[in-house]
């Protein structure tokens, strides 16, 4: 239903353009329509500006139609006719040949493996996984397939053969690279250019639990609350739980902020920043086009383990944190907390000790822990990134704050000291 609303929209959308193809030959005639036209179209594009949520990867309002610009203008395609130039690509499989014309269509395997056009709502599922987890994997991948997700996985453990044997593998895109971190290979994978095809990135640990978790519900939800950087609340039993308003609020549909006055943790209605409000965690985040458009930016392209990087995603929500950011609660997963390589904050995982390593460090005795040396190498990374802020905020001169009214407190007692390295980049 839903799909079908947005293509009856599309379509809706499109028409003005035709008309307006139609008025610029009148236009020739009668400077009247012309300018008429003209005022009709900018009218429209203005509201194209404010569906950026919408796909239109064709059309010329295209959120990427400024970088197009930017090479339009450029010096490399000069000798290139404007209209051939494709700024934008996908991340779509297509046949080797088509019957008919299939000039727009897209193609999509459905569960019985036959070719079916694509929706218009198009959205991106991305997640680092290891052999280790394909059975939860697996289950995730399954329940995102009939919602017109595509799939894209980053193996970090090189076992990509191991996953022949399911029947959506074929159909989803595998990037290979060792010992890499869901922000390395989103860097380097999920440029804007490149994804800007779908409405929403859902950008994945592999160690969640889906089983109350609906991704065409959870995406109605987001759309109609409006929220630009969304992730799913987190059941209560979830291991790590980090931050409070990371967890479910069990008679809300999705919330916004959390209030919670207990401990160092002061919350409350006045509270304007993270992690009381405007904030998601790491583990499972979801962005809108515009909202990744951003995001990818503020990655760093060698900071790989992305520390530092929720609490400034906030500055990536396409307006107000406070109400562009929030938790779905009716759409709810369970953080397993497995000890893997390509989630980021939690990442690490345990390697067999050898002579070798723990030879190279006697400060931790005898055994080699590579999760604490990952611990070790985000802290560092987590000063980098403060620094390169601060050093940033300083450099602009046009930059200015649009929260500065934050106020930022301390949650869970495990997580203050890190916290703590944290905010000191507001202060
Ligand atoms: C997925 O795409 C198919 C084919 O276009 C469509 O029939 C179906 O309703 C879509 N499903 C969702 C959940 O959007
Ligand atoms: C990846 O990391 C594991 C464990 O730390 C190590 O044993 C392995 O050699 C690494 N692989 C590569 C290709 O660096
Ligand atoms: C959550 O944990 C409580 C206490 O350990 C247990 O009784 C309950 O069944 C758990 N709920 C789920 C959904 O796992
Ligand atoms: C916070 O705001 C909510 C909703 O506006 C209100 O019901 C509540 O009383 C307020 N709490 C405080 C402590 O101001």
């Amino acid at each position: 239903m839903k799909s079908l609303k947005s293509f009856k929209m599309n379509f809706r959308k499109k028409d003005p353009f035709h008309d307006g193809g139609r008025c610029g030959v009148r236009m020739k005639q009668l400077p009247f329509m012309g300018i008429l036209c003209i005022g009709m179209v900018f009218v429209v594009y203005r509201t194209m500006i404010y569906q950026h949520h919408q796909t239109q990867i064709d059309a010329r309002m295209d959120p990427f139609d400024i970088s197009r610009e930017i090479h339009l203008s450029s010096w490399q395609l000069r000798n290139l006719p404007r209209g051939i130039v494709q700024a934008a690509s996908d991340l779509e499989l297509r046949p080797l040949w088509s019957h008919g014309n299939s000039n727009s269509k897209k193609f999509q395997l459905d569960s019985s493996g036959a070719e079916v056009e694509y929706p218009t709502g198009r959205y991106l599922l991305a997640m680092p996984v290891g052999i280790k987890q394909k059975h939860n994997v697996h289950a995730i991948v399954q329940k995102f397939l009939p919602e017109n997700f595509t799939i894209m996985l980053f193996h970090y453990d090189g076992k990509l053969d191991g996953w022949n044997d399911l029947a959506w593998s074929a159909h989803a895109l595998h990037v290979v690279a060792h010992n890499q971190t869901k922000w390395w290979f989103a860097k380097r994978f999920l440029h804007p250019n490149i994804v800007s095809l779908y409405d929403y990135i859902f950008l994945w640990d592999e160690d969640l639990g889906v089983r109350n978790f609906h991704p065409g519900r959870y995406l109605r939800i987001v759309r109609s609350a409006g929220l630009e950087i969304s992730q799913p609340a987190l059941h209560p039993n979830s291991t790590e739980i980090h931050h409070r308003i990371t967890i479910r609020a069990r008679t809300k549909k999705f919330h916004r902020r959390v209030w919670d006055m207990r401990g160092s943790t002061k919350c409350t209605n006045s509270s304007r920043g993270p992690p009381c409000t405007g904030f998601v965690e790491g583990m499972a985040p979801v962005f809108s086009r515009s909202a990744w458009f951003c995001t990818w930016h503020l990655l760093q392209n060698d900071l790989v383990h992305g520390w530092g990087m929720d609490i400034k995603l906030g500055y990536c929500a396409q307006g107000d944190r406070t109400k562009k950011v929030g938790v779905v609660d009716s759409e709810y997963i369970f953080h397993m907390g497995i000890q893997t390589l390509g989630g980021g904050d939690h990442s690490g995982k345990k390697a067999s000790s050898s002579e070798e390593h723990s030879n190279k460090n006697s400060k931790h005795g005898s055994s080699f822990d590579v999760r604490m040396e990952i611990r070790r190498q985000s802290t560092r990374e987590l000063e980098i990134f403060k620094e390169r802020w601060n050093k940033a905020v300083e450099e602009d001169k046009n930059w200015f704050d649009p929260f500065t009214m934050d106020s930022v407190v301390v949650g869970d007692d495990h997580e203050r000291r890190r916290l703590k390295h944290r905010h000191k980049v507001r202060a």
